[in-house]
């Protein structure tokens, strides 16, 4: 695992949009991981910048949401099919038919769900996943005590969570309490994955998963197990962190990251 601290959020978002989107320039037919939540509306504001002014290419890109919410319409604007639409899609020039959601809609969510983990496989798996984290330290939504090699499926949202994403929808009463997500076995056979975290709410969990125990009740430990994760801060975010002059050491002299600093 790598970790990258940035001044601010602004910074580590414009990086992990630059790190993307030279991916996506090397391999133009790029299958790509997509995640949601306020962090990433950053990350998309960027990469519809670079589409507008540089022509970045999205059109031979293939993408797969990490989540969905059970039950909702696409036309729902607490749908991620509607945040992905609003943030991103409908800005590039990407072929709707190639984005991928689960359906939280279907009549037999787990058939849904072993059918989304093998439209992934048939498309050659996921190249670049991106992932943000929730403040109870799931990646998509795997909860606590998510099998650390579990595949696409339904799971019960916690009580923190319910709380955290509960704004749009008018109170926890009024939201879905079950998502469909990819797995953590899933996530960890992506090719590479790049972690955004941003803001002093985020410290403690942080911390807890790049530099503590790999746990399942922290479904981002997990990342600890993966072969090429980089996790991007910003200082606030950073500020738990024990080896942070370390991290800055290797952004600021390895030879990997010298065309990003
Ligand atoms: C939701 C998504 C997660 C995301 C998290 C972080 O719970 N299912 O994939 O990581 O939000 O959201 P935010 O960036 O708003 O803190």
């Amino acid at each position: 695992m790598e970790v990258i601290i940035q001044p601010n959020q602004e910074a580590a978002a414009a990086l992990a949009t630059r790190i993307l989107a030279r991916e996506l320039r090397d391999n133009p037919n790029l299958v790509l991981g997509l995640a949601t939540g306020q962090t990433m509306e950053c990350v998309y504001r960027h990469l519809v910048r670079l589409h507008q002014i540089e022509k970045l290419d999205f059109s031979l890109c293939r993408t797969f949401n990490l989540d969905e919410y059970v039950g909702l319409f696409p036309s729902d604007p607490n749908s991620y099919r509607y945040y992905m639409n609003h943030h991103l899609f409908r800005h590039v020039n990407i072929d709707l038919r190639n984005t991928y959601l689960p359906n939280g809609l279907a009549d037999d969510l787990d058939e849904e769900c072993r059918r989304y983990e093998a439209t992934i496989q048939r498309l050659g798996g996921i190249d670049f996943q991106l992932l943000g984290i929730g403040k109870a330290g799931h990646i998509g939504f795997n909860e606590p005590l998510s099998a650390l090699q579990s595949r696409t499926r339904v799971k019960a949202l916690t009580p923190t969570t319910l709380r955290q994403n509960c704004a749009g929808f008018g109170g926890e009463d009024k939201m879905p309490r079950r998502a469909m997500t990819m797995g953590v076995g899933t996530i960890l056979e992506s090719r590479r994955c790049l972690l955004l975290a941003t803001g002093s709410s985020k410290a403690k969990v942080i911390a807890q998963a790049v530099e503590g125990p790999i746990t399942s009740m922290i479904s981002a430990t997990a990342l600890q197990l993966h072969r090429r994760a980089t996790v991007i801060v910003d200082e606030a975010a950073a500020s738990n962190l024990v080896e942070k002059d370390y991290y800055r050491w290797i952004f600021e002299n390895e030879p990997e990251w010298e065309d990003y600093r």
